[in-house]
């Protein structure tokens, strides 16, 4: 199967370049259809799927998400985004007065916010290390990293894949020696699960999130938060339900929580075992490679048309199949707007601190040629108008 047939496979308009799966992911035809059986399902049963059904299919779901995972099903429950997850944890915390959090200068905004607001009303303070660009070796970025530990550090976190840098950071390494230093680390792995390998097992976070919408292939709204069993003692349920002093409690009161939060759709959750089938029957794993040469092959192109330096070496160590070329724009949001309305490409120009880049994500229904269309795009961009300098 082609591209192209690949392509076909999703719902995304034909009209638009698509280079974009970073930011919400794509969902192919079968899981749609998986999550419109489960809708209908709660449609004509509205009583029984609430109470009886759903739950049912919900720990099965689970099952199969941690086992892909790696992870105690028992340590993991579902929840719509990153963002909430990370809310959870955060207000959870108990920070004080002068706790240090360390984390990166790359971290994603919605969270570096919900950080600000939690440390700001304890009166902790937030490290954001400097890690230096372009990465030139992953024991200079740990030993980066950790230059911003003192002994009022009580936290790590981190984002395993970087949003605006599009940089695998090395959060295994990182886990390891904050476990030895007797830190929490929480971990921010938005871009991670079905994009490159992991097992928490092996992490040994004491907090993970990651999302299924985005490269597990789920339809948007389907993410999860690991927490290990010490950290579940103290995570507080974000909305207090009926699993809270549960009349009839199930074996986990980390479940108990956060299963039922009031009436919501819990479709998108249920989909998990249909969109790793996927995965596997479309051989996702060799096709990943495939994305990954693409992306070592252009990066380096399109940086330098760009007048700019890829951020770290080519190899699967700092980058999978996102990547951020570095621009010199005065006006990111007018360029992000023409690439879209002008030249019908779907891509996101992303800030991080003062600096600008053109983030391409390169998933298995995108082909070489639409990169070598954005690269024609560019140029035109660059003699033509004033935004690429
Ligand atoms: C690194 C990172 N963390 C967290 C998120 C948050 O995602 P959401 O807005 O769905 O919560 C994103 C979104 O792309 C991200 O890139």
């Amino acid at each position: 199967m082609d591209h192209l047939d690949l392509r076909k496979q999703f719902q995304l308009n034909f009209d638009i370049t698509f280079l974009n799966h970073g930011s919400f992911g794509a969902c192919p035809i079968p899981v749609f259809e998986d999550y419109q059986h489960w809708q209908k399902k709660l449609e004509q049963e509205p009583v029984q799927f609430m109470v009886h059904q759903g739950p049912k299919v919900l720990n099965k779901s689970r099952e199969t998400l941690a086992k892909y995972l790696d992870c105690d099903p028992m340590d993991m429950v579902y929840v719509p985004n990153p963002t909430t997850a990370m809310n959870i944890v955060i207000k959870s915390l108990p920070l004080k007065e002068g706790d240090e959090v360390l984390m990166t200068d790359q971290e994603y905004g919605a969270i570096d916010k919900v950080w600000d607001y939690y440390a700001e009303r304890a009166g902790a303070k937030i490290v954001r290390q400097k890690i230096h660009l372009p990465i030139r070796s992953k024991e200079e970025t740990i030993k980066q990293f950790w230059s911003g530990l003192s002994n009022k550090t009580k936290y790590v976190f981190l984002s395993q894949i970087t949003s605006a840098t599009a940089l695998i950071y090395p959060a295994q390494e990182i886990c390891q020696k904050a476990k030895e230093l007797g830190l929490i680390t929480i971990i921010d792995g938005a871009h991670v699960p079905g994009h490159i390998p992991l097992s928490l097992n092996e992490m040994q976070a004491d907090i993970y999130t990651g999302t299924c919408h985005k490269w597990i292939l789920s339809p948007k709204g389907s993410s999860f938060l690991y927490a290990s069993p010490e950290m579940q003692q103290i995570i507080d349920p974000l909305i207090i339900s009926w699993g809270y002093k549960s009349p009839t409690p199930s074996s986990s009161l980390f479940h108990d929580y956060f299963d039922y939060n009031g009436t919501k759709d819990i479709s998108a959750y249920l989909t998990s075992p249909v969109a790793l089938q996927f995965l596997e029957d479309y051989n996702w794993e060799e096709r990943k490679q495939k994305c990954r040469l693409i992306q070592k092959h252009y990066y380096p192109i399109i940086s330098k048309q760009l007048g700019g330096e890829v951020l770290c070496p080519l190899s699967d160590e700092y980058l999978g199949q996102i990547s951020s070329s570095p621009i010199k724009t005065n006006d990111p949001v007018a360029l992000q707007a023409l690439l879209y309305h002008k030249y019908k490409i779907e891509i996101p120009v992303t800030t991080n601190g003062n600096h600008h880049f053109l983030r391409v994500s390169y998933q298995a229904y995108n082909s070489a040629q639409e990169i070598e269309y954005l690269l024609d795009c560019i140029k035109n961009i660059q003699q033509t108008t004033s935004y690429l300098s």
